[in-house]
């Protein structure tokens, strides 16, 4: 029967909310509709290819698109957040909801552990939700003693970095310096999670070129080996890269042990970590933080400083903001709005995880409103693509927002706020939403607006060319590693 309708191209969902059809092969397309050796580096260009050509389809059918190839299950793509809303709030562990898909991550899963919080579906995520996701959780991070230490040791290790950073500049004496500024934040951003967070105490050298480029290659490895995983091995043993891959790999286990130390000395957030769970039940859990932390923290600060570089007006609303602020404490953060809202902007528009993979468990109906619906079968991958949802023009555009979708323009926020819009109306995702939103989300908003507040602070920066093209992996980054000219505001003495 399956096989029938798919050879006859009937469409397999149901309901009166339907996607409509691309086909395999088409004629001046971006890219083929899936990934495959030769394309899987530029996973947007795939999600491109599902919106192209749409403009004449009606609402349901311009948004949602979907593959059915024989003998494989059918595949849909959506950008539509009234679909993309409610397939999140129904992820879980109840029967019948939606899994978090496993295929596109199962390269993250050879590297962390098939039982971490970000893989694992079913019982096993309730229990590592349970176990590990509160440590990070506003009510643990945001008690006002232990929020003064974080903030205090975060914004310590920020202003050490950026004060070399300024040091160098002055060696450099010049007024204005050229910077690829992404191995910086990589190095801070895990600084701040190894040695603040989880109590270590590594260097900065090690972090910065010892851990930092193992996890980096790691990470890579994750893309590759997904996509790849049979024949990697035997490319990679014929090019060397097996070595580095081993080495890379024994880092990556150090520094897991290294995080796991502070937990029986009760250092970092460990001292707030109540459990009966082993070492070994939280490692997977441990690996997935370290690497998807750095990962997302890094591209989250990279987009904002490559928007804040093409934006000198925002970038001084945000100086004036933070130029008298000394203490990050959640008070002051509330009140720097500017700051604030390009975090947001910058999640809208260049989304860190720029699709979010999911699984029909059993054939679900969708409510999309009081009047429509959308049935997917059975088995179905679902791909809530994020990153096109939040650059349509007909959902985030100058009729909605003021400003037109693709560009960066913190101030759609006000204009939203103005226009009585509500958080919950307009939602670009960039942390999920739902039962399995991100964990980390007070974390990495705290993290990422220090650096960004405290590098403001010091200095002024532009960039080259109207905007940079999204380089895709486990996260999006900007393509040219986050190249700015920076200008210390104060003279250095
Ligand atoms: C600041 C930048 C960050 C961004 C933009 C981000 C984004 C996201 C998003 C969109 C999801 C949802 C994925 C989905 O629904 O499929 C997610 C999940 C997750 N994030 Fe983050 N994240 C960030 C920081 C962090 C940090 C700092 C940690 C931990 C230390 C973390 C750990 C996780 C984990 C474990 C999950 C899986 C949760 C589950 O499935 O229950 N993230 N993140």
């Amino acid at each position: 029967m399956r096989l029938l309708q798919q050879l006859t191209k009937k469409n397999p969902f149901g309901g009166n909310y339907l996607p409509s059809r691309v086909s395999l092969l088409a004629r001046n397309r971006v890219s083929l509709p899936f990934p495959h050796l030769w394309n899987y580096r530029e996973p947007i260009r795939i999600l491109d290819a599902y919106f192209q050509s749409v403009d004449d389809l009606d609402r349901s059918g311009k948004h949602n698109r979907y593959l059915d190839v024989p003998f494989f299950p059918a595949v849909l793509v959506t950008r539509d957040p009234t679909v993309i809303k409610p397939i999140l709030l129904d992820t879980g562990d109840k029967p019948g909801q939606f899994d978090r898909d496993t295929l596109p991550t199962d390269g993250i899963a050879r590297a962390t552990g098939e039982d971490s919080l970000l893989y694992s579906n079913g019982e096993q995520w309730r229990m590592q939700k349970k176990l590990a996701a509160p440590s990070f959780g506003k009510t643990k991070l945001f008690q006002p003693e232990k929020f003064a230490e974080f903030e205090q040791t975060f914004r310590k290790t920020a202003a050490d970095r950026l004060e070399v950073l300024r040091e160098q500049q002055a060696e450099a004496q010049a007024s204005i310096t050229p910077l690829e500024l992404e191995p910086e934040i990589s190095a801070i951003m895990l600084e701040m999670l190894v040695n603040n967070f989880f109590g270590g105490s590594v260097s900065y050298e090690d972090i910065q070129q010892r851990y930092v480029p193992s996890l980096t290659l790691m990470i890579d490895h994750m893309v590759t080996d997904t996509i790849a995983h049979r024949i990697q091995a035997p490319l990679n043993f014929l090019s060397g890269k097996t070595k580095r891959l081993n080495k890379a790999q024994n880092d990556f286990e150090t520094l897991t042990d290294i995080a796991l130390a502070g937990r029986k000395k009760g250092l970092g957030m460990w001292s707030q970590f109540k459990s009966e769970a082993t070492d070994d039940q939280l490692r997977s859990n441990i690996r997935v933080f370290l690497a998807g932390a750095l990962e997302a923290t890094t591209s989250f600060a990279g987009w904002t400083f490559t928007h804040l570089a093409r934006s000198p007006e925002v970038q001084e609303a945000i100086y004036n903001e933070v130029e008298s602020v000394d203490i990050y404490d959640p008070d002051n953060l509330a009140q720097a709005s500017n700051l604030l809202q390009a975090l947001q902007e910058t999640l809208r528009l260049t989304p860190s995880l720029y699709f979010l993979p999911r699984r029909a468990t059993i054939d679900t109906t969708v409510k999309i409103d009081d009047e429509h619906e959308l049935i997917i079968p059975k088995g179905t991958h679902v791909l809530l693509d994020v990153w096109h949802a939040n650059r349509c023009e007909d959902i985030w555009g100058e009729a909605v927002s003021g400003y037109p979708a693709t560009q960066f323009a913190p101030q759609r926020w006000q204009v939203l706020k103005d226009k009585g819009y509500s958080a919950k109306d307009l939602m670009h995702f960039g942390f999920g939403f739902g039962p399995r939103t991100c964990p980390g989300t007070s974390l990495g908003m705290l993290e990422v607006g220090l650096v960004v507040g405290a590098f403001v602070k010091m200095f002024r920066f532009s960039a080259d060319g109207e905007s940079v093209s999204p380089r895709a992996g486990v996260s999006t980054k900007p393509s040219d590693g986050v190249t700015i000219n920076i200008e210390v505001r104060e003279p250095y003495q």
